[in-house]
């Protein structure tokens, strides 16, 4: 059964077992999740311990926490690509119960933006067929093909246009449609990681460590894109970083994971501001500009982390010991 019709036998029959009631807004939900990978030599390997969250629709759920704290593992599991040893994500059906997955295929309404886009990419590939692979999965491709209309949002589209408005969207010229992926800059294959991620109009993107591998001059572009992007188009965005300081700027709402576990979690500001769990304590203080985080209402605003240069810069001639003339102070 394709997941159209799955889509459509869930909106006309009765709600499946297991399906609970979702609060209109929930847009993920989940339960008590538990994963243990199989260690040779050694016993189980749990990687994610008994973890229960909500996300709420056009939130930016900020999931942060140290290498090996299971971040990845979470993603893999909200995208769909693991299965949970026990425990269960629920996400919404057209009929507006939260439910598990139907197919182990992943969920159209749920996309990911990986670390490494260009391990998801074929270099060789051009840009108009890497985001076209989201409107036409596993079909032949043409530019003139006419885009479903429910999957874009507007009638009589061709694959073509749909690819210019989507990077459009993520700020890149349309002549990038011609462009081969191993031509891009590592900001540029983000962007149009985005875009291809945007195609489906998810209603979750899943975000593992988006911006890490970026240069720091491109990471705060990246995630002020994203953050414009969920403004303008509504999804929920499951963000993580290792980056305490990244998640308290962008996320509505933070967790903050150790050892597999979920041990703090609350909005922003309160996660910021008053740490309970010991663990988030250290965290916000290995960055200390975070310390200087001013949280306003609604807005986060970080203190510039550098002072402004006034004055103009040193001559580096003049610096070299010995040889400065002496008027050189
Ligand atoms: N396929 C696997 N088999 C065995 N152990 C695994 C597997 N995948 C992950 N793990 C282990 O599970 C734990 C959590 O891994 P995960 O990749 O989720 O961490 P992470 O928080 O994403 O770390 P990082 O910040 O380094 O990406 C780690 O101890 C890891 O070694
Ligand atoms: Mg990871």
């Amino acid at each position: 059964m394709s997941d159209e019709e799955s889509a459509v036998q869930a909106a006309t029959s009765e709600p499946a077992a297991g399906a609970v009631a979702s609060r209109a807004d929930v847009v993920l939900r989940v339960e008590d999740l538990v994963v243990d990978f199989p260690v040779a030599h050694h016993g189980p390997k749990r990687a994610v311990d008994h973890v229960s969250l909500e996300m709420r629709a056009g939130e930016i759920l900020g999931i942060v926490g140290e290498s090996g704290s299971g971040k990845t593992t979470m993603a893999r599991l909200v995208a769909g690509f693991l299965q949970p040893t026990s425990g269960a994500v629920l996400l919404p059906r057209p009929d507006g119960t939260l439910g598990a997955r139907r197919t182990t295929r992943g969920h159209r309404d749920v996309q990911m933006v990986f670390q490494q886009s260009a391990v998801s990419m074929n270099p060789r590939m051009p840009v108009w067929k890497v985001i076209g692979e989201a409107y036409s999965p596993n079909r032949w491709m043409s530019k003139g093909r006419v885009v479903p209309k429910r999957r874009d949002g507007a009638d009589g589209v061709t694959l073509e246009s749909a690819v210019k408005a989507q990077l459009r969207r993520v700020g890149l010229p349309e002549s990038y449609a011609t462009k081969r992926a191993a031509e891009l800059s590592g900001g540029e294959k983000q962007r149009v990681a985005i875009a291809r991620a945007l195609a489906p109009r998810p209603v979750i993107i899943v975000c593992d460590e988006p911006v890490s591998s970026l240069d720091v001059s491109i990471r705060a572009v990246i995630l002020n894109l994203f953050e414009r992007l969920r403004d303008e188009l509504g999804m929920a965005l499951f963000f993580i970083s290792h980056d305490i300081s990244v998640v308290a700027h962008l996320a509505d709402r933070v967790v903050v994971m150790h050892d597999g576990k979920a041990v703090e979690s609350g909005t922003a500001r309160e996660v910021i501001d008053n740490p309970q769990d010991e663990y988030t304590r250290r965290l916000i203080a290995a960055v200390p500009s975070l310390e200087r985080i001013s949280l306003g209402e609604g807005r986060r605003e970080a203190t510039p982390r550098t002072a402004p240069l006034l004055g103009s810069l040193p001559r580096p001639a003049l610096n070299v010991p010995g040889t400065n003339p002496p008027t050189a102070r």
